[in-house]
């Protein structure tokens, strides 16, 4: 089974990264032949600077490695050093809507009020495509967000297949079940996300055990009391149950039937707690990595 995603190095990452994707790249390395790669071509599709780009990408290949990811099992790379990315993108932008790519959520939601949009980001689901079919690959694990995208990459792939004969797999998207669409704590209708998200609602992966804890005590929920989760009528709540669901490897029913009598002071404690534990020893293994600027 052929496994492929990708993240952007730009931006510092958060546990909606951590939990819609990065732990599901570790759990797929073991099952198939998995290339992950550093998409730093999609981050130049919004303003940059040339040298940061080049150190988030480092940092994010230190970051990956400390979370899990084993270069001896995996494939770890970064776009621009294959330039058959680009080609790719150009060659199926001739069987891509033009139509279909206005009607993308996240052109329009990172395009929104810039004085200046570049074509590239609206082009950006296309190099996404190019980046999944040129692996034949079976399965991406990505995170609701990227829904949108992965159902693109299908259609350009059917549509190539119809017109010039079979020639790339249809590749399928795997979400986590639980956790594919981490919210802001602060924001909890707003998914978590540096660019969209505020800085206190969004948990870094590599923040300090302190900050993580302050972030979740300071979340917001709502006026009741019961620990319930109907993410409609209480998303901060429900957003905390699935949070302490997946770093506790509970059931979301497991978890909510724990606070009888118990309310949201306990349920942000506890969250707090649950992140802080796993994610203690990332943060020495990423400085070491992140020192070997010529290993990584
Ligand atoms: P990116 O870099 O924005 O995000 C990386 C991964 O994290 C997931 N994610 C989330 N999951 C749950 N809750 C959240 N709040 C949350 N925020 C982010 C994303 O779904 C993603 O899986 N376009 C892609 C990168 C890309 C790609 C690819 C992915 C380029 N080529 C090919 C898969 C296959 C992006 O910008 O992800």
């Amino acid at each position: 089974m052929r496994v492929f995603s990708g993240i952007q190095p730009t931006g510092a990452k958060h546990i909606g990264n951590y939990i819609g994707a990065m732990r599901q790249y570790v759990a797929t390395q073991e099952q198939g032949d998995a290339f992950f790669c550093i998409v730093n071509l999609h981050s130049i599709t919004v303003d940059y600077e040339p040298q940061d780009l080049h150190e988030r990408s480092l940092d994010l290949a230190a970051l990956l490695i400390a979370v899990g990811l084993d270069p001896e099992r995996c494939t770890l790379f970064i776009q621009s050093h294959v330039t058959a990315h680009p080609e790719a993108a150009w060659l199926l932008s001739a069987v891509t809507g033009f139509g279909q790519l206005g009607r993308m959520t996240q052109f329009k939601e990172k395009g929104e009020g810039k004085e200046f949009v570049s074509a590239g980001l609206f082009t950006y689901p296309v190099l996404m495509a190019g980046d999944i079919l040129l692996y034949q690959t079976d399965v991406v694990p990505i995170g609701d967000d990227q829904r949108q995208h992965l159902e693109l990459a299908r259609d350009i792939a059917q549509r190539f297949n119809s017109r010039f004969g079979e020639t790339f797999k249809v590749p399928d998207g795997v979400y986590p079940e639980v956790g594919a669409r981490i919210m802001d704590l602060q924001e909890p209708t707003k998914k978590m996300s540096t660019t969209g998200g505020t800085p206190q609602g969004t948990v870094l992966v590599l923040d300090p055990p302190d900050v993580i804890r302050r972030k979740f005590k300071t979340a917001v929920t709502d006026s009741g009391r019961d620990v319930r989760y109907a993410p409609g009528e209480k998303p901060g709540v429900s957003n905390l149950i699935e949070i302490l669901s997946v770093a506790s490897g509970a059931p979301i029913a497991d978890v909510e039937s724990s606070y009888g009598g118990r309310g949201y002071g306990d349920l942000k404690g506890d969250v707090g707690e649950a992140v802080v534990e796993p994610f203690r020893p990332l943060h020495e293994q990423d400085a070491q990595l992140r020192a070997h600027q010529a290993g990584l």
